[in-house]
């Protein structure tokens, strides 16, 4: 077994011998690397046809590993599904920057979440609130009855907390939140169930009548957060000084904190890292963007996720910060062949360990994208693997796609009618 994520010349390896290395790494079995391959058997189509409904088939993307992460001093193999060129290599350059400036420090919360009952028709919201404060005990015994499985492992409904809306389209309303500690579990269905079982009770104590019973995809409760240094001089490029190489992105970062629209793409640029994390690991990805973009605005402007400045010695040290409600057990991350042997490969056992890798992944996109920005710009790095893909579209097949990509890299011309003639030429030629 190797334990060094910093595998040299991995890029360079064809597919099966990625997965030889892969194995080496950490040990997996033949079926975790079966699932890792994935193709036929992997996710079959009856065990789809159980996962969702009406189910036709299943749906293929790339799984590519990120290398060079070290997150808390352990070496990590992140597994990212995603089809779009540039990230898993954006995400191991910006790793491997970071790694010389000590690696990732990276933290989360326990594993809270908020379930929301919404209570209308309230004549003395004051009195409403106390009435349920006092039967706070009672209304938290009553979700935990829900869901013996996650008291037993030390979880469950903790508190209770309130939310007075004077004014809406439809009136006053007064919202409680269950506070749901959900342990290893993304925990939407324990929270959920929680919720609906609670309500009944809450309508007695308030008056009111409870209309929505649902979690919040805004979980602040369940924040991971990461820091990394990266020293100036690895940032020097092509002539370019490292110092400036800061310099551009401080002010890329300042253009995010003060202007949503650039906000959203930068944020975009860490979702980049996030994302496909969450796919490979079968979580909830569409919960996982709500809770950061939410948060991203919790100031009353939708600003950068991340933050950027210059320390003491000049170098460029980030952080993030955002929500992370993620599982290591119950729903896809179990149901999934693959997702099991990616979680495998993380090594992670526990939500808030998973939470940690991802909240890294997404500063090193941001990193990444940054950097070229700062610098060369976006389409040059983008742009052989841009051509990879147009010159597949064009019809090219194996050793082919590399020879048309070249040639349409070779001229700055990735459009796909040049690809077509440069493999109708190659085909002549031949
Ligand atoms: C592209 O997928 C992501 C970027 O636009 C992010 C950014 O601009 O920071 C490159």
């Amino acid at each position: 077994m190797n334990h060094n994520s910093r595998i040299a010349g991995f890029h360079r390896l064809t597919p099966e011998e990625r997965l030889r290395a892969v194995r080496a790494f950490d040990g997996l079995s033949d079926d975790d690397i079966r699932q890792l391959r994935g193709g036929a058997g992997v996710l079959t189509v009856g065990r789809a046809d159980k996962m969702i409904e009406n189910v036709v088939g299943t749906y293929e993307l790339p799984l590519g590993i990120a290398t060079n992460f070290q997150v808390n001093g352990r070496d990590v193999l992140v597994p990212m599904v995603v089809e779009e060129p540039s990230i898993v290599a954006g995400a191991s350059y910006a790793a491997r920057l970071i790694r010389d400036g000590g690696g990732f420090a990276a933290s989360a919360d326990a594993s809270l979440m908020i379930g929301q009952i919404q209570l209308t028709g309230i004549d003395d919201p004051a009195r409403a609130i106390a009435a349920i404060a006092a039967a706070r005990g009672e209304v938290l015994a009553l979700a935990n009855r829900q869901s013996s499985s996650l008291a037993a492992l030390g979880g469950g409904a903790l508190d209770l907390e309130f939310r007075q809306h004077d004014a809406s389209p439809m009136g006053a309303m007064l919202v409680v939140h269950l506070i749901v500690d959900c342990r290893d579990a993304m925990g939407a269905n324990a929270v959920n169930t929680m919720a609906e079982a609670v309500a009944p009770l809450l309508e007695q104590l308030s008056g009111g009548r409870a209309y929505l019973r649902i979690l919040s995809n805004l979980s602040d409760r369940r924040l991971a957060r990461v820091s990394a240094r990266v020293p100036a001089a690895a940032l020097a490029r092509d002539g370019i000084a490292g110092a400036d190489v800061v310099t551009a992105i401080l002010w890329a970062h300042a253009l995010a904190v003060v202007d949503p629209y650039r906000a959203a793409t930068h944020n975009k640029g860490i979702m980049n890292g996030i994302d496909p994390v969450i796919v490979a690991t079968g979580n909830d990805w569409r919960a996982i963007e709500a809770g950061a973009h939410a948060y991203a605005a919790r100031g009353g402007r939708y600003t950068s996720l991340s933050h950027w400045e210059r320390d003491a010695a000049g170098d460029l040290v980030g952080t993030l910060s955002m929500p992370l409600a993620v599982g290591v057990v119950g729903g896809a991350t179990r149901v999934h062949p693959a997702a099991q042997a990616a979680l495998k490969l993380l090594g992670v056992h526990h939500a808030s360990e998973l939470a940690e890798i991802c909240v890294c992944a997404g500063l090193a996109s941001n990193l990444a994208a940054l950097r070229a920005l700062a610098t060369e710009g976006i389409q040059r790095g983008h742009m052989a693997l841009h051509a990879r893909q147009v010159a597949l579209a064009a019809g090219a097949h194996g050793d082919e796609i590399d020879l048309v990509a070249a040639q349409l890299v070779a001229e700055r011309l990735i459009k796909p009618t040049r690809a077509a003639e440069v493999l109708a030429e190659l085909r002549v030629a031949v």
